[in-house]
């Protein structure tokens, strides 16, 4: 039986939640927020559909109640604040350090060997926070930014190629920013072709733009960020460490020397499967990616010496 709990019953929580559920990816699931019945509502809410839909899944609802997250085998932390119209997700620092420290140490109090998927944002300062106080095995803290900026440069390319968006692959590394992340078109392919043989290198730059800007567009057409494609996106990771799958996913993770860089986390290629990070994958960067990525990782490292710790 695998058990996952969500903090923070709000836009992404919830829907990560629901796809948790509705996909059948984890047994039980236990939805934690700190506004009074709210997680409640919305584990009832979704408990509703299962007789319509066929769920074998089982979902609860809890306010600030912890030990109703024992024995978790992955925790997903979304809790803290959104970013508004005009935000950038650094802004968020001050808030949502303070929440994610509280959490990830009642969180590691009922589940000691969970593996933690961090959601909450700037996302990857937040990894590494998470990192720094609960001085976890590097494998087991996970942060969810590349999977999202991946499925949105998938999308902005098969819109370009008028192809199905199954046959476009192509991933982003680099932080979880605006101007930070990278978007690898260079190894970007349609049905096994690279992209760079099938759209000129005006619209590969457009597609590369709007990806980069993907979350603030959502976010001024909101009012809010966004949350149906990050939330099925951290429950993608979930799928893949409960079915050990091994799959490759673009996540931040505790560098070590990889890509030449160290102390911080950073979206890089991740193989995922029952450990949580299994593996980092060194792809070869011509000098130009390199510097991208140079530049993104001296964002990130600004960005964490606001935290506290
Ligand atoms: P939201 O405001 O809809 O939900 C946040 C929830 O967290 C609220 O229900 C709030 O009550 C709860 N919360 C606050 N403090 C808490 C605590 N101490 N314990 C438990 N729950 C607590 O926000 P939304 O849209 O769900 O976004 C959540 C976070 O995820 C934000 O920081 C946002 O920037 C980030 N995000 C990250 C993405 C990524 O790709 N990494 C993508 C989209 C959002
Ligand atoms: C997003 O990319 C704001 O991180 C959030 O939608």
């Amino acid at each position: 039986m695998s058990k996952v709990t969500v903090i923070g019953a709000g836009n992404v929580g919830a829907t990560c939640a629901n796809v948790l559920v509705t996909e059948g990816i984890a047994d039980e699931v236990v939805l934690l927020d700190i506004k009074e019945g709210v997680s409640e509502g919305k584990a009832m809410d979704i408990m509703q559909s299962a007789n319509i839909l066929g769920l074998k899944s089982v979902i609860k609802g809890v306010t600030n109640d912890y030990a109703a997250s024992e024995g978790s085998d992955v925790v997903v932390i979304t809790s803290g604040i959104p970013r508004k119209p005009g935000m950038t997700r650094e802004e968020l620092i001050g808030v949502n350090a303070g929440i994610v420290k509280s959490v990830t140490d009642n969180v590691l109090k009922h589940s000691p060997n969970a593996i933690i998927i961090c959601v909450s944002n700037p996302m990857d300062t937040m990894t590494y926070l998470i990192h720094k106080e609960s001085g976890l095995p590097k494998n087991r803290i996970i942060g969810m930014g590349g999977a999202l900026d991946s499925a949105r440069f998938r999308y902005f390319l098969s819109q370009a190629l008028g192809a199905n968006y199954n046959d476009v692959d192509g991933f982003v590394i680099g932080g979880h920013g605006d101007t930070t992340m990278i978007p690898m078109t260079r190894y970007a392919v349609c049905r096994g072709v690279p992209v760079t043989e099938l759209l000129d290198k005006e619209t590969l730059d457009k597609v590369a733009a709007d990806t980069m800007v993907g979350g603030a567009t959502l976010t001024k057409l909101l009012g809010t960020s966004a949350w149906y494609a990050p939330g099925a996106a951290a429950a993608s990771l979930v799928r893949a460490i409960l079915s050990d799958s091994k799959s490759m996913i673009t996540c931040s993770a505790l560098v070590e020397g990889e890509y030449g860089l160290n102390d911080m986390c950073i979206g890089v290629p991740c193989v995922l499967g029952k450990n949580g990070i299994e593996k980092v994958v060194e792809y070869k960067l011509n000098d130009e990616e390199k510097a991208l990525l140079d530049k993104s990782a001296a964002a990130v490292a600004k960005t964490n010496t606001a935290l506290p710790c």
